[in-house]
Protein backbone atom coordinates (compact mmCIF):
# COMPACT_ATOMS: atom_id res chain seq x y z
CA UNK A 1 0.00 0.00 0.00
CA UNK A 2 1.36 3.39 -1.07
CA UNK A 3 2.09 5.62 1.65
CA UNK A 4 0.50 9.38 1.59
CA UNK A 5 3.60 10.99 3.14
CA UNK A 6 6.51 10.87 0.78
CA UNK A 7 8.53 7.65 1.62
CA UNK A 8 11.60 9.34 2.87
CA UNK A 9 9.11 11.08 5.21
CA UNK A 10 7.55 8.17 6.31
CA UNK A 11 10.74 6.28 6.85
CA UNK A 12 12.33 9.45 8.58
CA UNK A 13 9.23 9.21 11.13
CA UNK A 14 9.40 5.57 11.57
CA UNK A 15 13.50 5.77 12.16
CA UNK A 16 12.42 7.80 14.91
CA UNK A 17 10.22 5.43 16.82
CA UNK A 18 11.98 3.16 19.88
CA UNK A 19 11.56 -0.15 19.50
CA UNK A 20 8.63 -2.56 20.21
CA UNK A 21 8.70 -5.36 22.38
CA UNK A 22 9.23 -8.88 21.41
CA UNK A 23 5.68 -9.99 20.52
CA UNK A 24 4.36 -6.40 18.91
CA UNK A 25 7.88 -6.62 16.49
CA UNK A 26 6.55 -10.24 16.02
CA UNK A 27 3.28 -9.43 14.87
CA UNK A 28 4.64 -6.70 12.92
CA UNK A 29 6.91 -9.86 11.19
CA UNK A 30 3.82 -11.74 11.14
CA UNK A 31 1.85 -9.08 9.16
CA UNK A 32 4.35 -8.56 6.65
CA UNK A 33 5.12 -12.19 5.61
CA UNK A 34 1.62 -13.03 5.50
CA UNK A 35 -0.16 -9.67 3.91
CA UNK A 36 -2.19 -8.42 6.76
CA UNK A 37 -3.12 -5.03 6.71
CA UNK A 38 -2.15 -3.91 10.40
CA UNK A 39 -1.67 -0.07 11.14
CA UNK A 40 1.59 -0.50 12.04
CA UNK A 41 3.47 1.10 14.61
CA UNK A 42 3.15 4.96 13.98
CA UNK A 43 -0.54 5.17 13.93
CA UNK A 44 -0.65 2.33 16.78
CA UNK A 45 1.51 5.24 18.58
CA UNK A 46 -0.75 7.40 17.45
CA UNK A 47 -3.89 5.18 18.73
CA UNK A 48 -2.29 4.70 22.28
CA UNK A 49 -1.58 8.41 22.76
CA UNK A 50 -5.02 9.05 21.72
CA UNK A 51 -6.56 6.70 24.30
CA UNK A 52 -3.89 7.97 27.13
CA UNK A 53 -5.20 11.33 26.37
CA UNK A 54 -8.47 10.56 26.27
CA UNK A 55 -8.62 8.35 29.78
CA UNK A 56 -9.86 5.98 27.50
CA UNK A 57 -11.65 3.10 29.71
CA UNK A 58 -13.81 1.27 27.16
CA UNK A 59 -12.95 0.47 23.62
CA UNK A 60 -15.08 -1.10 20.82
CA UNK A 61 -12.51 -1.96 17.99
CA UNK A 62 -14.08 -3.29 14.61
CA UNK A 63 -11.59 -5.06 12.48
CA UNK A 64 -9.43 -6.77 14.73
CA UNK A 65 -7.40 -9.01 12.87
CA UNK A 66 -4.42 -10.41 14.27
CA UNK A 67 -4.78 -8.00 17.50
CA UNK A 68 -2.54 -5.58 16.82
CA UNK A 69 -3.95 -2.42 16.95
CA UNK A 70 -6.14 -3.71 20.27
CA UNK A 71 -2.44 -4.38 21.92
CA UNK A 72 -1.75 -0.51 21.12
CA UNK A 73 -5.31 0.08 22.84
CA UNK A 74 -5.37 -2.40 25.53
CA UNK A 75 -1.86 -1.27 26.36
CA UNK A 76 -3.16 2.45 27.16
CA UNK A 77 -6.63 1.41 29.03
CA UNK A 78 -4.94 -0.15 31.43
CA UNK A 79 -5.72 -2.96 33.96
CA UNK A 80 -9.18 -1.64 34.67
CA UNK A 81 -9.73 -1.18 31.42
CA UNK A 82 -11.99 -3.10 28.47
CA UNK A 83 -11.45 -3.34 24.76
CA UNK A 84 -13.66 -5.40 22.80
CA UNK A 85 -11.89 -7.00 20.04
CA UNK A 86 -14.03 -8.30 16.78
CA UNK A 87 -13.31 -9.25 13.49
CA UNK A 88 -14.80 -11.99 11.29
CA UNK A 89 -12.31 -14.75 11.37
CA UNK A 90 -12.10 -17.65 14.02
CA UNK A 91 -8.39 -17.78 12.84
CA UNK A 92 -7.38 -14.50 13.09
CA UNK A 93 -8.92 -14.86 16.63
CA UNK A 94 -7.37 -17.85 17.48
CA UNK A 95 -3.74 -15.76 16.70
CA UNK A 96 -4.72 -12.77 18.59
CA UNK A 97 -5.97 -14.34 21.66
CA UNK A 98 -2.05 -15.93 21.79
CA UNK A 99 -0.64 -13.12 20.80
CA UNK A 100 -2.86 -10.88 23.22
CA UNK A 101 -1.59 -13.28 25.96
CA UNK A 102 1.98 -12.97 25.54
CA UNK A 103 1.39 -8.69 25.15
CA UNK A 104 0.05 -9.47 28.63
CA UNK A 105 -3.21 -7.91 28.10
CA UNK A 106 -5.92 -10.86 27.66
CA UNK A 107 -7.32 -10.11 30.73
CA UNK A 108 -8.69 -6.64 29.58
CA UNK A 109 -9.69 -7.69 26.33
CA UNK A 110 -13.12 -9.76 25.19
CA UNK A 111 -12.90 -11.24 21.51
CA UNK A 112 -15.82 -11.20 19.32
CA UNK A 113 -15.74 -13.22 16.05
CA UNK A 114 -18.78 -12.39 13.84
CA UNK A 115 -19.96 -8.83 11.87
CA UNK A 116 -18.26 -6.48 13.89
CA UNK A 117 -21.27 -4.01 13.00
CA UNK A 118 -23.76 -6.53 14.65
CA UNK A 119 -21.25 -7.18 17.44
CA UNK A 120 -21.00 -3.32 18.35
CA UNK A 121 -25.27 -3.52 18.26
CA UNK A 122 -25.35 -6.05 20.63
CA UNK A 123 -22.82 -4.88 22.94
CA UNK A 124 -24.69 -2.23 25.35
CA UNK A 125 -23.25 0.73 26.80
CA UNK A 126 -21.12 3.78 25.64
CA UNK A 127 -17.34 3.80 24.65
CA UNK A 128 -14.88 6.45 25.15
CA UNK A 129 -13.15 5.21 21.95
CA UNK A 130 -14.82 3.19 18.92
CA UNK A 131 -11.81 2.15 16.42
CA UNK A 132 -13.00 1.77 12.51
CA UNK A 133 -10.74 -0.49 10.60
CA UNK A 134 -13.62 -2.81 8.95
CA UNK A 135 -13.92 -3.65 5.34
CA UNK A 136 -14.41 0.23 3.54
CA UNK A 137 -17.76 -0.10 1.72
CA UNK A 138 -19.15 -0.40 5.26
CA UNK A 139 -17.50 3.08 6.33
CA UNK A 140 -20.78 4.76 6.25
CA UNK A 141 -22.70 2.59 8.32
CA UNK A 142 -20.30 2.84 10.59
CA UNK A 143 -20.25 6.32 11.38
CA UNK A 144 -24.14 6.04 11.60
CA UNK A 145 -24.10 3.32 13.92
CA UNK A 146 -20.36 3.93 15.86
CA UNK A 147 -21.47 7.73 16.80
CA UNK A 148 -24.55 7.13 18.90
CA UNK A 149 -22.27 4.96 20.99
CA UNK A 150 -19.25 7.39 21.62
CA UNK A 151 -19.39 8.89 24.69
CA UNK A 152 -19.38 13.03 24.33
CA UNK A 153 -15.93 13.75 24.76
CA UNK A 154 -15.00 9.98 23.53
CA UNK A 155 -13.52 9.42 20.09
CA UNK A 156 -14.51 7.80 16.50
CA UNK A 157 -11.27 6.77 14.81
CA UNK A 158 -10.95 5.51 11.35
CA UNK A 159 -8.19 3.87 9.44
CA UNK A 160 -7.53 4.57 5.38
CA UNK A 161 -9.66 7.41 5.37
CA UNK A 162 -7.02 9.04 2.61
CA UNK A 163 -7.24 5.31 0.94
CA UNK A 164 -3.35 5.16 -1.24
CA UNK A 165 -4.63 8.93 -2.25
CA UNK A 166 -7.63 7.39 -4.16
CA UNK A 167 -10.29 9.67 -2.08
CA UNK A 168 -8.68 13.16 -4.55
CA UNK A 169 -10.64 11.88 -7.69
CA UNK A 170 -14.35 11.00 -8.09
CA UNK A 171 -14.47 7.45 -8.44
CA UNK A 172 -16.81 4.67 -9.29
CA UNK A 173 -14.79 2.14 -7.28
CA UNK A 174 -17.46 1.25 -3.83
CA UNK A 175 -14.76 1.08 -1.38
CA UNK A 176 -13.37 4.58 -2.35
CA UNK A 177 -16.67 5.93 -2.65
CA UNK A 178 -17.73 5.11 0.70
CA UNK A 179 -14.79 6.48 1.88
CA UNK A 180 -15.48 9.70 0.65
CA UNK A 181 -18.98 9.39 1.83
CA UNK A 182 -17.40 8.66 5.45
CA UNK A 183 -14.79 11.75 4.89
CA UNK A 184 -17.80 13.68 3.94
CA UNK A 185 -20.00 12.59 6.89
CA UNK A 186 -17.25 13.01 9.49
CA UNK A 187 -16.19 16.51 8.44
CA UNK A 188 -20.10 17.96 8.23
CA UNK A 189 -22.07 16.48 11.11
CA UNK A 190 -22.39 18.85 13.88
CA UNK A 191 -21.86 16.55 16.47
CA UNK A 192 -18.26 15.87 15.60
CA UNK A 193 -15.12 17.84 15.73
CA UNK A 194 -12.95 16.29 13.19
CA UNK A 195 -9.15 16.36 12.06
CA UNK A 196 -7.72 14.02 9.87
CA UNK A 197 -4.46 12.89 10.16
CA UNK A 198 -2.29 12.14 7.13
CA UNK A 199 0.27 9.59 8.14
CA UNK A 200 0.36 6.13 6.48
CA UNK A 201 -3.07 5.75 4.86
CA UNK A 202 -4.80 8.76 6.55
CA UNK A 203 -6.35 8.45 10.63
CA UNK A 204 -9.48 10.41 10.82
CA UNK A 205 -10.38 11.20 14.32
CA UNK A 206 -13.39 12.60 15.35
CA UNK A 207 -14.50 14.30 18.77
CA UNK A 208 -18.20 13.75 19.75
CA UNK A 209 -19.02 17.36 21.14
C1 LIG B 1 -7.35 -3.94 8.11
S1 LIG B 1 -7.60 -5.41 8.99
C2 LIG B 1 -7.56 -4.91 10.67
C3 LIG B 1 -6.18 -4.65 11.17
C4 LIG B 1 -6.15 -4.27 12.63
N1 LIG B 1 -7.03 -3.17 12.95
C5 LIG B 1 -4.74 -3.86 12.98
O1 LIG B 1 -4.35 -2.76 12.58
O2 LIG B 1 -4.03 -4.63 13.64
C6 LIG B 1 -9.32 -5.60 8.79
C7 LIG B 1 -9.88 -6.84 9.50
O3 LIG B 1 -11.25 -6.62 9.69
C8 LIG B 1 -11.97 -7.79 9.41
N2 LIG B 1 -13.27 -7.31 8.97
C9 LIG B 1 -13.56 -6.57 7.88
N3 LIG B 1 -14.87 -6.24 7.88
C10 LIG B 1 -15.40 -6.78 9.00
C11 LIG B 1 -16.69 -6.78 9.57
N4 LIG B 1 -17.72 -6.14 9.01
N5 LIG B 1 -16.85 -7.44 10.73
C12 LIG B 1 -15.83 -8.08 11.33
N6 LIG B 1 -14.58 -8.09 10.85
C13 LIG B 1 -14.37 -7.46 9.70
C14 LIG B 1 -11.16 -8.54 8.38
O4 LIG B 1 -11.38 -9.91 8.55
C15 LIG B 1 -9.74 -8.14 8.73
O5 LIG B 1 -9.16 -9.10 9.57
Amino acid sequence: MPNILPDPLESYLSGLLPDRDETLAEMESYAAENRVPIIGPLVGRLLHQTALLNGAKRVFEMGSAIGYSTVWLARAVGQDGKVYYTDGSHENADRARDYLERAGVAQRVEILVGDALELLDATEGQFDIVFNDVDKHDYPRVFDLALPRVRKGGLLITDNVLWSNRVLEPSEDVNTKAIQAYNQKANSAPEVWTTVIPIRDGVSISLKL
